[in-house]
Order: structure tokens, then C-alpha cells, then sequence
């Protein structure tokens, strides 16, 4: 494609369970298919050619339980065998990343376990510059509705990569949860306009691409300034796909979704 200067491979909520045992509570999330789904898009890398990886949380499909803590009143040992479980998927799952040879970037999701997911990836989150992008990822939250917004700390970075002395660099944005379009299914999926965040993202100039997951189904839209607001459709359920996102100098170019069966 003309014009292209990098091309990006978006997975997320992969819902993966490899050392842990079963499987997602929701059947048509093949938690146990993952590992072997992983292996079939290493096969097509060379040929779709992605300069970056990037999956934008629920990597694993981490018992609810176990995610917040509550097992581990109840059952200390069994809790801390789900937590060891729980890093040893990261592992695999960073063994893959790593040996897929590009650049990769993740963040963790509703499903992720905090302890396993940071031991593993670091603590630090996203915030790497690759191929002239400056790519900038947070850790979101459910409130007791079950509606997303991003705590104090993440907030802070936010502002931080918008200032104006820090903004040389056109930015990609990744989040758990979707900004546009709003979706509400059972609760609410999208971020809430009074966050500010499609506000601050819109009137900053630089970020030119927010990455989500959270909605199975995926979405995209742009606006009229040309941002792309992405949330691909999850990995973990067939047909398994993933989304090819190509970009120029400052812009997003081409969204092209492919999958695995
Ligand atoms: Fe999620």
C-alpha cells in the first residue's frame, strides 16, 4: 500500500486459559483454543507484516474470584495456585510475543490478574516510542456499576502525555475500554463523556489512534478531525480475529479485519 510507514496487529480479550484450569464461564469464549489460535497467527505474521503487537487486555480469562482477591479469604491455597497458573500464562504468552520478532505493547483488562499480569510485564505500562509513535497505554477500572473509569494515577499520566512540551510525536492510545462509539449492553461498556478523555484526546492534536477491546464485537469510527477510535473484535471467539491497522506520517490509513477460520 502506498504511503504506509507502519502497520499494526491489534488483538485483544483473548480469554486465554493454558495453565489454568477450564475454561471461560461464557461458551463461546474458547479459552482453551487460544494457545493453538496464538501459533496459527505466528504462521501468517510474514505475511501480514505488522511492525507492532498490540493486545489491549483480558489476555487471560482469570477466575472473577481470583482477579479480585476474594479466593483468597476463602481459600488461600487455592488462590495462590490460580495466581501461579495466572503468570505462567503470561509467560507463554510473552514467550510468544517475544518470539514473533516485532515491537509488542499490552495492557491488562477486566479478566487479568494485576499481581501475575505486573510480575510478568513489569510494572511500568505502556509508554514506548516506536517508528516515530509515541504509544501510550493505561490500566482502567469497573466501578461498582460495572461502568469504566480510569483512577487518579492513570489520569495523571494521561495529562502528562498531552502536554504540549511533551507532544512532539503523534501518539497511539490504548485503553481497556471503548471511548467511541458509547455502548451500553447489561451495563455500561464505554468510557463516560464527563471523563474527559475523548475531550482531552480530541483537543490535544497529537493522539491520532485510541486502541480498546472490552466490546466483543468490536467497533470503529473516526471523527471528523480524523482520529480512528478502534476496538477490535475479541480473539477468543470464532471465527478469531484480529485487525490490521495501517498508518502514514500522522494518520491512520487503512483498518482491515482478518480471521483465522
Ligand atoms: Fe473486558
Amino acid at each position: 500500500m502506498s504511503g504506509k510507514e507502519m502497520r499494526l496487529l491489534h488483538l485483544t480479550d483473548l480469554h486465554m486459559r493454558h495453565a489454568l484450569a477450564g475454561t471461560a464461564d461464557r461458551t463461546e469464549r474458547l479459552s482453551r483454543d487460544i494457545p493453538a489460535n496464538l501459533e496459527r497467527v505466528g504462521k501468517r505474521l510474514e505475511d501480514w507484516s505488522p511492525d507492532v503487537i498490540v493486545m489491549t487486555g483480558d489476555l487471560l480469562d482469570v477466575p472473577d474470584e481470583v482477579v479480585d482477591g476474594s479466593l483468597r479469604e476463602t481459600d488461600p491455597a487455592g488462590y495462590q495456585q490460580s495466581v501461579e497458573e495466572s503468570a505462567a500464562d503470561y509467560r507463554w504468552m510473552r514467550e510468544w510475543l517475544e518470539a514473533t520478532g516485532r515491537d509488542w505493547l499490552v495492557i491488562p483488562g477486566n479478566h487479568d490478574h494485576r499481581g501475575a499480569f505486573h510480575e510478568v510485564f513489569g510494572a511500568a505500562l505502556p509508554d514506548d516510542r516506536i517508528n516515530g509513535w509515541r504509544f501510550v497505554g493505561f490500566d482502567d477500572d469497573l466501578d461498582e456499576k460495572r461502568a469504566p473509569f480510569r483512577p487518579a494515577g492513570e489520569v495523571s499520566r494521561f495529562i502528562e502525555a498531552l502536554e504540549a512540551e511533551t507532544t512532539s510525536e503523534p501518539q497511539v492510545q490504548l485503553q481497556h475500554y471503548i471511548l467511541r462509539p458509547r455502548v451500553f449492553r447489561r451495563s455500561l461498556y464505554s468510557h463516560r463523556p464527563e471523563s474527559g478523555i475523548v475531550d482531552g484526546i480530541e483537543q490535544s492534536g497529537v493522539v491520532r489512534c485510541a486502541l480498546s477491546g472490552h466490546f466483543h464485537p468490536g467497533a470503529l469510527c473516526r471523527n471528523e478531525k480524523g482520529i480512528t477510535y478502534s476496538t477490535a473484535p475479541a480473539f477468543c471467539e470464532r471465527p478469531f480475529p484480529v485487525r490490521l491497522i495501517d498508518f502514514d506520517r500522522w494518520s491512520v490509513t487503512d483498518v482491515q479485519d482478518r480471521t483465522l477460520d
